[in-house]
């Protein structure tokens, strides 16, 4: 006889079992149809699931949110950065010293100066611009963690997608 698999959940709002996820502000992102997949899918036996356009992440998110063993998928870097830090991290978080890590300009440390060569005048103005190299800088050389350096870059994605909205 077949084990029952109980759902984790109940069939309601996804947003019902602490499912925190920030607005996605992009097109393609599923972000407003979480609810709906799992309310369309919860009562199907299943333990795993292939996420292959991955994208934002919110649909990984809420499946591994639900218990399920997700696998992420996505061709873009920055994408791939979301997949570690949100689904194939377990619980790595950044601590205040790292944060202060990341925002703290390093004596000695000749900066690079890519964005703001590259993206002057486009997005942000040239003091913001110079602070987001550093703060890459950082992560990538300063946190010696993939999951914490991770975490670090969907944070920065958040904050510049807020501050300078699609
Ligand atoms: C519609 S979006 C993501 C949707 C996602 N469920 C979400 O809610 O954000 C499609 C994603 O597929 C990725 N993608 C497109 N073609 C791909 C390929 N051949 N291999 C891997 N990823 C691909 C893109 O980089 C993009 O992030």
């Amino acid at each position: 006889m077949q084990p029952q698999q109980m759902p984790l959940f109940s069939p309601e709002s996804v947003r019902a079992f602490n499912f925190p996820f920030p607005s996605t502000r992009y097109q393609g992102s599923k972000w407003s149809l979480v609810d709906w997949i799992w309310e369309n899918l919860y009562p199907l036996r299943f333990d795993t699931v292939l996420d292959v356009f991955g994208g934002t992440g919110v649909v990984s998110h809420m499946f591994k949110n639900a218990g399920k063993q997700v696998i992420y998928n996505d061709y873009l870097t920055f994408n791939w950065n979301i997949g570690l830090a949100l689904v194939e991290n377990r619980g790595i978080v950044l601590s205040e010293y790292d944060i202060e890590t990341i925002v703290t300009p390093s004596g000695g440390v000749v900066y690079p100066d890519f964005i703001q060569r590259t993206f002057q005048g486009i997005y942000f103005d040239d003091a913001e611009n110079a602070w987001l190299d550093r703060a890459v800088y950082n992560i990538d050389h300063l946190l010696h963690d993939r999951y914490k350096q991770a975490v670090a870059r969907f944070a920065l994605f958040q904050a510049c997608l807020i501050k300078r909205p699609y």
